[in-house]
């Protein structure tokens, strides 16, 4: 009796795996979208009828949602099964609502990898370290930014060099570590109701040709965006910039026009490193303050099998098409990026958590705003 008890849990054991990559469990055979706009609404519409019209097994629906947020809690509740997602709202997702990822986007046919967050300074700045950056000057693209707040903060609170305390008031502490910046929009009053965010936030700001709209959060303030920190830098008023790896080489050989980029050469830029150290500007691999992942398909934990089949199927059949439908593609709509990326080479199964494709490094660094409550 007890050896048959035993005999049965092993082979219960053994067929587990096989029950949950199979997904034969689930029998429904929907999957309904949530989309954001009019635009994603149409390409998923035209998906549903494509799919339907060449027998793909299963069926695609289309549920409007406000937002991001708005489709968390859809998938969450039940009235929607997955949406596309980028990095920020997938953790959201997956902390705030315990919700998973089935798919994720690959741009270049490696790994699910969108960019990565460097610090860059010029190359004449000696005795610069990432772990010694208190009263230094900054460049940021922008307030609340992945590239140009949520990484870099990130990194200098879990490296110690700035603590936000009990208050949990990051815009305050960052003022007090640095001795000047440019953080666009610190001062609207979106980010910053009471009026009270540090003004050296806003020093290595210089607005527009008449000197106006400094610090704004747009680009009438020259050193907003990216382009706009590396400007930043090279014009000597910041000892270091937060952008993305290519920000440079996309303003380099007469690819930006404007007097600072043409003047700008690659011999006179350098990363730093978050051990401390420096690097050359092709060395970003190894050199990065965070690798930020692409976008991917959120639902709910145990709809991750069967949402992955689905969407096995329908880019087997319209991932790469030369006519017809393509997947990865939103030029009929008159907008980018609808539904996946249009850099989008592939979709990659996600079998891990939400937590594995975001990677450890960006994980960190999203949980140090944990104490502003984000959820
Ligand atoms: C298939 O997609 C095209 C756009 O690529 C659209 O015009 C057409 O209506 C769709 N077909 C069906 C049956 O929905
Ligand atoms: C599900 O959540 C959405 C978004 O919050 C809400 O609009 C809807 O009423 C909810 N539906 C149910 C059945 O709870
Ligand atoms: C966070 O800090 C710890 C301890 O200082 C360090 O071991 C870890 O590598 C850091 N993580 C990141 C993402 O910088």
């Amino acid at each position: 009796m007890a050896l048959a008890e035993r005999g049965l849990k092993v082979i219960f054991l053994l067929f587990l795996p096989l029950l949950s990559t199979s997904c034969a469990t689930t029998k429904k055979s929907t999957v309904s979208w949530c989309v954001v706009s009019d635009a994603e609404e149409q390409k998923c519409l035209d998906l549903a009828g494509n799919a339907t019209a060449k027998n793909v097994k299963g069926t695609l629906e289309c549920v409007r949602g406000l937002n991001a947020r708005d489709c968390m809690n859809k998938i969450k509740n039940g009235t929607a099964d997955a949406a596309s997602m980028f990095a920020d709202d997938i953790y959201a997702a997956g902390f705030c609502h315990g919700l998973d990822l089935a798919a994720g986007e690959s741009y270049n046919r490696v790994d699910g990898i969108n960019y990565y967050v460097v610090a860059m300074a010029r190359r004449s700045s000696s005795d610069l370290s990432l772990l010694e950056m208190h009263e230094r000057s900054s460049c940021h693209p922008g307030m609340r930014t992945t590239v140009g707040w949520t990484v870099p903060i990130g990194y200098l609170v879990n490296t110690s060099q700035i603590s936000v305390g009990e208050q949990c008031n990051f815009p305050k502490a960052v003022g007090n570590f640095f001795g000047y910046s440019c953080v666009p929009g610190v001062r609207d009053p979106q980010h910053d109701p009471s009026g009270i965010n540090p003004k050296n936030l806003c020093e290595a700001c210089i607005g527009d040709e008449n000197d106006r709209h400094i610090c704004a959060n747009n680009h009438r303030e020259r050193h907003y965006g990216e382009a706009g920190a590396l400007r930043c830098v090279a014009e000597n008023l910041g000892d270091v910039a937060f952008v993305k790896h290519n920000t440079v080489f996309d303003n380099l050989d007469g690819k930006n026009q404007e007097s600072w980029a043409l003047d700008l050469e690659v011999e006179d830029l350098k990363l730093l490193c978050p051990d401390g150290t420096e690097a050359a500007l092709n060395e970003y691999e190894q050199c990065h303050l965070a690798a930020v992942p692409a976008n991917a398909v959120v639902v709910r934990v145990e709809d991750k099998c069967r949402v992955w089949k689905y969407l096995e199927r329908l880019q087997n059949v319209f991932g790469n098409a030369a006519e017809g439908f393509s997947l990865f593609s939103s030029a009929d709509y008159g907008q980018a990026d609808l539904l996946f990326s249009d850099a989008t080479h592939h979709l990659l199964r996600v079998l891990g958590s939400y937590t594995s494709w975001l990677g450890p490094t960006y994980t960190t660094m999203l949980q140090a705003f944990e104490c502003e409550g984000f959820c």
